[in-house]
């Protein structure tokens, strides 16, 4: 049985060390678990077995593809019961990550003429820009800490409850953490007889997500969410759907595999989720995702949420004695259980751009600055006005990155521990305190800062 405290021994590349501007090597510390997480050594052994015994899927006859074949539904299984997928009426369908399967269900879903599309302001672009290559996107408000404002979702349910083709909201923010209270949504929804999609990217690693079944109001009728941010970055996707979305029209994608019979002038397309799989599938990303899955059940979602949770709480009571310190959402270290260990911030009036260069360049700490593909959002936490908005928007297209509105990021993931954040502080504190050894450039094409004087030698830690 794995435990959490496996967990820093059971990551891959845990201790590699990088190299730094003074020249000393130190153990990489990764604070960036939203993005993408590694990968754990269970699953990374699971596939490097599973290598012996690859073979094409689905019309291949030797036992290989046999068993590939077997594995990859197996996968699919092990998808369903994680997230209490009940009903016969979804089906799961398999791609490449959280962005292309809500682009997926948004060219697929069906939509009746004069319908919206419901989200908010506090989303990942990629629950917010596929709606709008589909429909009127109406996007619920967020308060000044970035809350979703549910007095607000509740008033636009009110006012567009009849055109509303479907409800998007994510189930966490990847840029405050804030966990958004889905199961309450799912009912509103749902009494307006509307349907109801969780872009759950940011929340499936860290807690429960229940799929419940359709009788239940509280029910989530779609979800996308990626491998990568759940230990098994190999390329996988997922999109669980109401299986009538997908059974009229013609698939997005087409080719082989997407059909039961094709003629020179006619085709009967196959059932879903085949249907919606063109082309040969991903067969080791959904092994990998499905080993990640089971390890996460070994140690228990209610042990990595604790986890998560008493590092936040450990992290947001340091981080506020930082000198100049702002950190957006929530400070509130009591409410730790609302939230994921996702924390934004900036120090004084530094550019973002140039604390995380410090964190990489000093202490060897991974972290990521900017908008979080999600600007609405940062723009409206940092409150930036229309015309700050417009200036900013003649700079970029001008190809100037120099003053982009942002924050620095840290995020969690189930094998981070107090000493690292320990680290993290003590490197805040003297970026806050100005001890800094290099002499950073601007490029303003990117953003990004520089020490001058130092470049990487990728060659000497990795080569192809
Ligand atoms: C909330 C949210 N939704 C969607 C995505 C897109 O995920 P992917 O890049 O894996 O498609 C992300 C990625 O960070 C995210 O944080």
């Amino acid at each position: 049985m794995f435990t959490i405290d496996d967990m820093k021994n059971e990551l891959v590349g845990f201790d590699k060390l990088v190299p730094t501007l003074s020249g000393e090597e130190k153990r990489y510390i990764f604070l960036d678990n939203s993005a993408s997480t590694p990968t754990l050594k269970p699953v990374m052994n699971t596939v490097n077995t599973f290598m012996e015994w690859y073979a094409s899927i689905h019309r291949g006859t030797g036992f290989k593809s046999q068993l590939s074949t077997h594995l990859y539904e197996q996968s699919r299984e092990i998808v369903r019961q994680f997230f209490n997928v009940q009903d016969e009426e979804h089906t799961i369908i398999f791609g490449k990550n959280a962005t292309e399967s809500i682009n997926k269900l948004a060219r697929r879903i069906p939509l009746k003429e004069g319908n919206i599309i419901l989200t908010s302001r506090m989303e990942h672009h990629s629950n917010d820009l596929p709606w709008r290559m589909r429909a009127p996107v109406v996007h619920v408000d967020v308060d000044k800490n970035g809350r979703l404002d549910m007095d607000d979702l509740k008033g636009k349910l009110k006012d567009y409850s009849s055109k509303i083709g479907l409800v998007s909201i994510t189930g966490a923010s990847n840029v405050t953490g804030y966990i958004n209270p889905i199961d309450e949504i799912a009912e509103l929804v749902h009494s307006y007889g509307s349907e109801f999609m969780v872009d759950a990217a940011q929340l499936a690693p860290h807690r429960t997500i229940d799929m419940k079944s359709q009788d239940d109001p509280s029910h989530i009728d779609y979800l996308a969410f990626s491998a990568h941010k759940i230990y098994a970055p190999f390329g996988l996707g997922v999109l669980i759907a109401n299986r009538s979305a997908f059974e009229e029209g013609d698939p997005d994608y087409v080719g082989g595999g997407t059909v039961d019979i094709v003629s020179i002038d006619h085709v009967f397309w196959t059932d879903v989720p085949e249907k919606e799989e063109a082309g040969t599938p991903n067969v080791v990303g959904a092994i990998a995702l499905a080993k990640a899955l089971r390890v996460i059940q070994e140690i228990g979602m209610d042990n990595v949420a604790a986890h998560e949770a008493n590092l936040t709480k450990y992290a947001l009571h340091k981080m506020k004695k930082i000198p100049g310190m702002t950190l957006f959402g929530s400070t509130d270290e009591d409410d730790v259980d609302n939230r994921l260990g996702v924390i934004s911030f900036n120090i004084g009036n530094m550019p973002h751009a140039l604390v995380a260069s410090i964190l990489n360049y000093e202490s060897a700490i991974g972290v990521r600055n900017g908008c979080f593909c999600a600007h609405p959002y940062i723009k409206s936490l940092l409150e930036v006005t229309q015309e700050e908005d417009a200036a900013l928007e003649e700079r970029i297209l001008h190809h100037d990155r120099s003053v982009i509105p942002g924050a620095v990021r840290m995020s969690f993931g189930i094998y981070n521990d107090q000493s690292e954040i320990d680290i993290f502080i003590e490197a805040l504190d003297k970026i806050a305190r100005n001890d800094i050894k290099g002499d950073y450039i601007l490029d303003k094409r990117t953003g990004e800062y520089k020490p001058k004087g130092f470049e990487m030698q990728f060659d000497k830690y990795f080569k192809l």
